[in-house]
């Protein structure tokens, strides 16, 4: 950048779904979070694809997503990602335009944000020519400030994004639990219940909850011995362990939402219908805990993502179909983190 040509550069990277759930900050402006949140990097179905190129010639960015130009709101928040990259590299006047793809909905409780500022801080650091985010903490830490769920993508398989505990969120990053091929078995199959935009963002809604849920409080107390359970049965690929967890993690969250005020919901009739099949069919194998098959999780949206194994993907597809209201339905497989495509988006 500065007085070379303008420099263009590349990213992929994928959304991951979170297990132990990240909802609620001890830091609004340096995105740091009140507890550890655990997740699984999902595949290239749910990527994103983000070109940068920092030009000297350019008065303002620019942002074209999904083919159209961004919003005002879109073109504020990539813009204000861009100047911790232009503080860093010490450009501080240098404009861009990003060109940014994803292959699903945006902001359909997809974790678009995720897959979308990993791969902007990737691409944004490399055209900039900071050579030493090749540091997977620093990224993480990065992508973090233009979305929290978004340190996680930068690594694939199973992620753990530690709170840390500087005050300046220097210590708050991600960091890889297991690779993608360490559980080939494991899948999310999804099924999107509206692939409508959000009423309330994730970031306004996590805040009016550490405001005013006095369940909250509570909720992160729990939180501490879900992630002792989750780690565990991460190291141990013993899904029957982790299955109970994972519901009661997003049930959690789900809760403190609606105890926030204004109350915030985001499951629709259908998310519900769902939760109580998977309880079903985890009955029809036996009351016991260790009996699980299949575990529902949500995100700031109605769209279910139900983890289960290679061997019980078909019952849960099964379970699905009989359903209606359903538009569609993916099954993700464990992915990889932030790579570097050579093609560009323009
Ligand atoms: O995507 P963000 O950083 O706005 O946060 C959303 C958080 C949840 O998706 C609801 C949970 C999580 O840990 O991903």
């Amino acid at each position: 950048m500065g007085e070379r040509k303008a420099m263009k550069a590349s990213a992929a990277a994928n959304a991951n779904i979170a297990i132990i759930k990240y909802w609620g900050r001890r830091n609004d402006a340096l995105r740091i979070p009140t507890n550890n949140s655990i997740s699984f990097t999902m595949d290239d179905q749910l990527q994103t694809v983000t070109t940068v190129e920092f030009s000297k010639t350019l008065h303002a960015d620019s942002l074209v997503l999904n083919g159209r130009p961004g919003t005002k709101t879109e073109l504020a928040r990539v813009s204000n990602f861009l100047d911790n990259v232009r503080a860093i590299s010490g450009k501080r006047r240098v404009h861009a335009n990003v060109v940014s793809k994803n292959s699903f909905p945006t902001a359909a409780g997809l974790a678009s944000s995720a897959s979308g500022f990993a791969a902007l801080a990737a691409a944004a650091t490399k055209a900039a020519g900071l050579g030493r985010y090749k540091d997977k903490k620093q990224l993480s830490a990065l992508a973090r400030l233009g979305s929290g769920s978004a340190s996680r993508s930068i690594y694939g398989g199973a992620v753990e994004w530690l709170t840390g505990k500087r005050k300046d969120g220097s210590d708050c990053y991600a960091v890889q639990l297991s690779p993608p091929e360490r559980w080939k078995d494991l899948r999310n199959v999804i099924a999107i219940t509206s692939s409508k935009e959000k009423r309330i963002s994730s970031t306004d809604a996590m805040a009016r909850t550490v405001r005013t849920s006095e369940m909250f409080k509570c909720r992160l107390e729990s939180v501490e011995s879900r992630l002792r359970i989750v780690r565990k049965a991460i190291l141990e690929r013993d899904f029957a362990a982790l299955a109970p967890t994972i519901m009661q993690e997003s049930d959690s969250m789900h809760a403190v939402m609606l105890d926030s005020w204004p109350p915030i919901t985001y499951l629709n009739g259908i998310s519900l219908e769902i939760m109580h099949k998977v309880v079903e069919l985890n009955e029809s194998y036996g009351h016991g805990q260790r009996n699980a098959v299949a575990a529902y999780t949500f995100d700031a949206g109605p769209n279910a993502h139900i983890y289960t194994t290679a061997k019980y993907e078909r019952q849960v597809q099964k379970l699905l179909a009989e359903m209606e209201g359903i538009e569609k339905v993916l099954v993700c497989r464990v992915g990889e983190g932030v790579r570097y495509p050579r093609k560009h988006l323009f």
